[in-house]
């Protein structure tokens, strides 16, 4: 990794990027998932080491590639992220775009649930940490720049722009997934970044493209 580092705007400072979905398990051979790739937050790692920062990736089980010049963690589910990142402190940024499970099967079954004639089983969930908000609110060693994501389907402005007061984050990077949108699992991003300044949309444009104007902007904060 060292021999990688690149010189840049962001050389010295520490970056944390979450990426990917949680597998949430629900007995040893099935899960709970989502359609997150993965792809924009290993954009985004790439675009941070391009710019000189060492970066710790925190990712679920992704099917896009991995990052070159990170420090990789993979992890499975919300639980294993929640550790994981609070292991990559103290960061000087964290941008959290992993799509992590909202819910984890309260108890996992260790052995493989059979179909029976009593019927059909049922799920309990538990919610899992919100690592975001964690985070934002720690009240020692907070990263000086917070980073959340906000996938939305319907009054996406609105409903990131709370969720960022919610949750406590500097930035939230909101974007319309509906599927007419075609962004989940595509290529291309259109998102607007919402801050203490107000929304800025950006044009729709490469999701390598959105990595490296957040990273830029990012540097800039820093
Ligand atoms: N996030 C997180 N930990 C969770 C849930 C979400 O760190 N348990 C982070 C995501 O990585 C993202 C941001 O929080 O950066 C917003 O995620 P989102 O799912 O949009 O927010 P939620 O608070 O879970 O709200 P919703 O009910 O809309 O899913
Ligand atoms: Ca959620």
């Amino acid at each position: 990794i060292e021999g990688a580092m690149k010189v840049g705007p962001l050389s010295g400072r520490r970056v944390l990027v979450t990426s990917g979905p949680t597998h949430e398990p629900i007995d040893p051979v099935r899960y709970i998932a989502n359609r997150s790739s993965g792809a924009q937050g290993t954009a985004i790692a790439e675009a941070m080491v391009a710019q000189g920062a060492e970066v710790v990736f925190v990712t679920g089980p992704a099917e896009a590639g991995r990052p070159h010049g990170v420090h990789l963690v993979e992890v499975e589910t919300a639980q294993e992220m929640m550790q994981a990142v609070q292991g990559a402190l103290p960061v000087d940024a964290a941008i959290f775009s992993a799509a992590v499970a909202d819910w984890r099967v309260a108890s996992a079954s260790d052995s493989k649930i059979k179909k029976t004639k009593q019927g059909l089983p049922t799920l309990e969930f538990a919610e899992n940490p919100d690592i975001l908000a964690t985070v934002s609110q720690m009240a020692m060693g907070r990263p000086k720049l917070v980073v959340g994501f906000a996938a939305e389907t319907d009054d996406v402005i609105d409903n990131a722009t709370s969720k960022r007061e919610r949750k406590g984050c500097d930035w939230i990077v909101a974007n319309d997934v509906s599927p007419e949108t075609g962004i989940m699992g595509g290529t291309e991003n259109a998102v607007t970044l919402i801050s203490d300044s107000g929304a800025e949309a950006w044009p729709r444009m490469g999701k390598r493209d959105v990595a490296r104007l957040l990273a830029e902007r990012v540097a800039k904060a820093l």
